[in-house]
């Protein structure tokens, strides 16, 4: 393509995410007893030469001097370096090809390692700008052509004028040199790539800051494999999610704020509005009224599995979807509800607390096995139909009842009724799903159905039970035992004192909502969220989304493809496409799925169009949010 640009990119540490010279000092000293002490030397050099300590050809010529290096290093090199190549020139390959007459590497580094890793981007071999080895016979390296201005100080700026290029100069690098050429005034910016390494020396000089290529191509309107630079995508992660879960991010490029606890309304409503993307657990409420103020928000990730938390309806109306981790702590909640049947059967909470106290109380009275007895399933999702099956592997007779037509696995047996699950079941425990319609679904009423001294357990979520109902139940005898690990109210923080008429009440067990807590949990979840939230942004795929219709979309191919989110009113498809057809756009693939609430359809169309449809398509009356990806 032909612009006006010329792009000038240094090569270690920018297009690369090292400095070749530390990797030749891993191969070529790979059998040398001081090997750690010279590479530390090797790595000082570079970075007084990178700071402008010390002359380059003093620089360069001191690590020679220690590198041992020869001619045979070269290939294993050239492999490593070619691995390490910056995640962001990866990711925008395109950009090399397109503008291949335009893109010079100038390197105070050897064209012998540079040439074969950057042509294959696309880069000619005439726009590489480096020193050159001299070996001898038996392929030693003896030093380099010290004619070449680029082994002697200020070369790159001198390199520059000597190309005289005819149009605006744009020069990208991490180190002092580079910024050289803007001070020498041989180029119009300089950015400072911080991808890799910060140099507080260099970034104070710089025009920009940009940590990624992604930022760089933006700033100059270069379209680019990503529509936004990934750094400009604020990420909040709060109630510290799983560490995987924050590298993930940040490999992807994401500016990443993480906050160890949870926000509460006025604090959320202040701090979403810059952030595209949410991380949150089971603490934080995303209100209403805290999604007024998120205005760049295009999703949020539940690291758990409830969504009760967020005001769904509301995130939809906003075009926001919404991703949990419906199966990662499945497991976790499955053992700790075993384990509690257990230990109630057993009335151990009692016996426990007085042994604290220094009672022995050593009777069998009111202990029970679990072997024969009714366990009674509320709710036979993901996690009543596993537990449905460790219980039945116990020995326990299994009843469930769910709303909806479930699959009775093993010999479980299905419950017409609610009704008739109470009244039969020895053990009931609670697993049905957070809705609304659900808040007190177990009251005064359905606990005088159930048989006396039933064991209950509800480790689902805290509004489904009329914690009041339940505490006279059980100071009635009708509750023999119950586990609780959700509340109507939790506390925000560990600092907050837990309030509940729970407290204190015989042969039960309270937990701070941590059914799903375990590490396993933790980093199922952590791995788990993260991609469906980034393969939501980059390609738009709403696979397992609580809130928006489900689409999983093929890879975007030599095409751009428009994401338009909209109010589920018939004729939208129809006017997208008018609009498409009126400015003679080819579409290469289209998808459309509704919910109650929204529309949601992509667009693949061929790549060069007019940049006024996107204006159009906007214009759409019902449009919630429109992108496009490139
Ligand atoms: P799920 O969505 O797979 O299963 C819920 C089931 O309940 C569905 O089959 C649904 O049809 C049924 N259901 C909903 N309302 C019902 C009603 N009124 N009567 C009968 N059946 C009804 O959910 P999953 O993954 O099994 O989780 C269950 C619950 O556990 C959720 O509330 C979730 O928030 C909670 N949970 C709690 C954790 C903790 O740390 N304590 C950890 C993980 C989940």
């Amino acid at each position: 393509m032909k612009i006006n640009k010329y792009f000038v990119i240094d090569f270690d540490s920018t297009f690369t995410k090292v400095e070749a010279f530390d990797v030749l000092a891993d191969i070529s000293l790979r059998d040398h007893p001081d090997k750690v002490a010279i590479k530390k030397q090797v790595e000082e050099i570079t970075h007084m030469g990178m700071n402008g300590g010390i002359s380059l050809r003093e620089s360069l010529e001191s690590r020679l001097a220690l590198l041992h290096a020869e001619k045979k290093h070269l290939p294993a090199l050239v492999t490593l370096l070619k691995s390490l190549v910056s995640e962001s020139f990866k990711r925008n390959k395109e950009f090399f090809t397109t503008y291949a007459d335009n893109i010079y590497i100038i390197s105070n580094g050897f064209r012998e390692f540079i040439e074969p890793v950057v042509t294959e981007f696309g880069i000619k071999p005439e726009n590489i700008l480096a020193n050159q080895f001299t070996f001898d016979d038996s392929g030693k390296v003896t030093g380099f052509d010290k004619e070449n201005p680029l082994s002697m100080s200020h070369g790159k700026a001198e390199q520059l004028r000597r190309l005289n290029l005819p149009g605006d100069v744009y020069v990208i690098g991490d180190g002092y040199t580079d910024y050289e050429i803007k001070h020498s005034g041989l180029a119009n910016k300089f950015y400072a790539f911080t991808e890799n390494v910060e140099r507080e020396s260099v970034m104070n000089h710089a025009d920009h800051v940009t940590p990624s290529l992604d930022e760089f191509l933006y700033l100059n309107k270069i379209n680019t494999a990503f529509s936004y630079p990934k750094n400009r995508i604020h990420v909040l992660l709060l109630e510290n999610v799983h560490p995987v879960a924050i590298e993930m991010m940040k490999a992807e490029g994401f500016s990443v704020e993480t906050y160890p606890a949870g926000l509460n309304e006025d604090e959320l409503c202040e701090k979403i509005k810059n952030v595209s993307v949410l991380g949150i657990r089971s603490k934080t409420q995303v209100t209403a009224k805290v999604l007024e103020h998120a205005n760049r928000l295009m999703t949020i990730g539940a690291f758990c599995i409830g969504t009760n938390q967020i005001d769904l309806k509301a995130a939809t109306k906003k075009g926001i979807a919404v991703f949990n981790a419906p199966f990662s702590n499945t497991r976790s909640v499955v053992e700790l509800a075993i384990a509690e049947i257990i230990m109630l059967m057993r009335n151990i909470p009692d016996k426990s607390a007085k042994m604290h106290q220094g009672k022995w109380d050593k009777s069998a009275k009111g202990s029970f096995e679990i072997r024969g007895k009714r366990l009674g399933i509320i709710g036979y999702g993901n996690i009543g139909a596993q537990l449905s099956v460790l219980a039945e592997n116990l020995g326990m007779q299994v009843f469930y009842y769910d709303r909806e037509e479930k699959l009775a696995l093993g010999n479980a047996t299905k419950c017409k009724s609610l009704k008739e699950l109470l009244a039969l079941a020895d053990v009931i425990t609670l697993h049905v799903d957070g809705r609304e319609s659900n808040t007190n679904l177990i009251g005064t009423e359905q606990f005088a159905l159930m048989k006396k001294g039933v064991i209950f357990l509800n480790l689902s979520r805290g509004h489904v039970v009329d914690v009041k109902a339940l505490r006279e139940s059980i100071l009635a005898g009708r509750v023999g035992g119950c586990a609780v690990d959700v509340y109507p109210h939790e506390p925000i923080s560990n600092n907050e004192e837990f309030v509940s008429e729970l407290r204190g009440l015989p042969n039960t067990i309270l937990s701070p909502h941590i059914g799903g807590s375990t590490a396993e949990a933790q980093e199922n979840i952590g791995n788990f969220v993260p991609l469906k939230m980034m393969d939501y942004i980059n390609t738009g795929s709403t696979s397992n989304s609580v809130n928006f219709p489900n689409l999983t979309l093929p890879t975007l191919e030599n095409a751009h493809r428009l994401i338009h989110i909209h109010n589920n009113v018939p004729g939208i498809l129809a006017k997208i496409n008018k609009v498409l057809a009126d400015n003679e756009i080819n579409i290469a693939g289209q998808y459309l799925k509704t919910n109650e609430h929204i529309g949601y359809v992509i667009t693949d169309i061929n790549k060069h169009y007019n940049k006024d449809v996107i204006k159009e398509l906007r214009a759409i009356e019902n449009t919630i949010k429109f992108r496009v990806l490139y």
